[in-house]
């Protein structure tokens, strides 16, 4: 099965590719052009990137490069947490926009649960209704985060992407999400690469003939979750989609639960904006 051709359907009537290519650190002194390339060429058609990232630019290029169409692709950015207030969001909207060539995005999400939250998503609501976003999401919010924007909420976020792997398994966020209706999207699902060095997945990866990469990917996927790992290397934007072929079963999925915990990035609860 190809796993590129799976696309999940959003509570506005959207729908996203459940997989997509990461680009956190790529730039043009590291992979950006050649990632991307690889990607689109092997049949990606969903790119995240974001404001902080620096590269929508050379992302633009990438794009133009392929030659795939406008309406076959899907594209993520993020308003940078400095950006929040209600002014500001509005103009980085634009810039975004600008930046990424593109007449619409087809998701933006507030990257931080920052304090200015609110007004941020007040003006992404804006944008939907100007044609601008045809979605809108969050990004690293909590149940509390959540709740709020909920009751404040014109338009409901779609999805909500968040830490989220073996190592890291969310329980309690992925099912306030999903009782929300917002849709889960696993970042760091590779656990920034570290799934090398867990013993639970190497010794799955043995089992399935795949590395610890493809099955922290296909724990993902046979869980519902948007993924988008990133790799630099052509060969390895290659290998991370080839996790299809293969089914983790119940018992699989209880031992990969024995992982001890682990949180790679910022925890939401403490991040200092
Ligand atoms: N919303 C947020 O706050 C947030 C935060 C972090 C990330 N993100 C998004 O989520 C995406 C994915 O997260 P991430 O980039 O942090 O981590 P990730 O996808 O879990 O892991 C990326 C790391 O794994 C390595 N890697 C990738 N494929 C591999 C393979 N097949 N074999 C061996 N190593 C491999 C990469 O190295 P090489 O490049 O050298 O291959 C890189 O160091 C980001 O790129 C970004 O788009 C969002």
């Amino acid at each position: 099965m190809n796993v590129l051709e799976k696309r999940i359907k959003f509570n506005d009537g959207n729908f996203i590719p459940q997989v997509g290519i990461g680009t956190y650190k790529l730039d043009s002194e590291n992979g950006i052009d050649e990632s991307i390339l690889a990607a689109l060429k092997a049949g990606y058609r969903h790119i995240d990137t974001a404001q902080y990232y620096g590269n929508h630019k050379q992302i633009a290029k990438a794009i133009k490069e392929s030659k795939v169409k406008r309406e076959d692709l899907f594209v993520t950015s993020k308003i940078w947490n400095n950006d929040h207030a209600y002014e500001k969001a509005v103009k980085a909207i634009d810039r975004i926009l600008e930046e990424l060539e593109l007449d619409y995005i087809d998701l933006i999400l507030i990257h931080w649960p920052t304090p200015e939250r609110l007004e941020c998503w007040k003006a992404l609501e804006e944008a939907v209704e100007a044609g601008k976003v045809k979605s809108i999401g969050i990004s690293n919010f909590l149940e509390g985060h959540i709740d709020e924007l909920m009751k404040f909420a014109k338009i409901k976020p779609v999805i909500n992407q968040f830490e989220l792997h073996p190592a890291l398994p969310c329980n309690r966020l992925v099912n306030h999400c999903l009782k929300n209706g917002i849709i889960v999207e696993s970042w760091g699902t590779l656990i920034r690469g570290k799934c090398f060095e867990i013993e639970q997945l190497v010794e799955l990866a043995k089992k399935y003939n795949k590395n610890p990469a493809q099955i922290c990917l296909r724990w993902a996927y046979q869980l519902g979750y948007v993924v988008i790992p990133k790799s630099s290397k052509p060969q390895r934007v290659i290998d991370n989609i080839n996790f299809g072929d293969f089914e983790l079963t119940q018992e699989d999925m209880d031992y990969i639960a024995t992982i001890k915990e682990h949180r790679d990035g910022p925890d939401p609860n403490k991040f200092e904006i």
